[in-house]
């Protein structure tokens, strides 16, 4: 049995947190158009379910990234990798702006375009963090 490490179990963690984060939403994105049709009171308890593992899971994203970057000699690593490692955190705060707008927003275009780019921009931070831990 490979010996289990600190380093292994923090990037599992990463990606676990990550799993409950976006997997959630694409699995939202499948579930509510058919309940909003059907049952439509159910949206909001559904919401709150989610947001009650959701919001947990981007805090440990963001404690595990920022204990994985910690543990990363940046003055190391090449001018690619910092600039996709910004990008990925510019992506990270769109995600999180946009998705309390969806979250707080009671307008239709709110709730719709902050999902929208919320669950986009969590897509490709995702992306960047691959080329970061598997191409950078
Ligand atoms: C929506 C938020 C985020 C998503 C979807 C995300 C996704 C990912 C993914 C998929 C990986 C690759 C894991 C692997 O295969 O080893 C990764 C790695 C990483 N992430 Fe994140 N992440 C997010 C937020 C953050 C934040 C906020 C930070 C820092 C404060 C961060 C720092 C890192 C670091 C340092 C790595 C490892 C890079 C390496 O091994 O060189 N991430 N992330």
């Amino acid at each position: 049995m490979i010996q289990p490490t600190l380093d292994s179990l923090r990037t599992f963690l990463h990606i676990l947190a990550v799993c409950v984060w976006l997997g959630g939403q694409i699995v939202l994105a499948g579930v509510v158009p058919k309940l909003r049709k059907t049952n439509p009171d159910a949206l909001s308890d559904i919401a709150k379910g989610f947001a009650a593992i959701a919001w947990p899971a981007m805090i440990l994203i963001v404690f595990t990234g920022a204990w994985g970057l910690a543990e990363i000699d940046t003055a190391d690593q090449s001018s690619a990798y910092m600039v996709t490692f910004g990008i990925k955190m510019l992506l990270v705060g769109t995600a999180i702006i946009a998705t309390l707008i969806h979250s707080t927003g009671t307008s239709k275009i709110a709730k719709g375009l902050g999902g929208a780019i919320g669950l986009l921009a969590t897509l490709f931070a995702a992306y960047c963090g691959v080329l970061l831990a598997h191409v950078g």
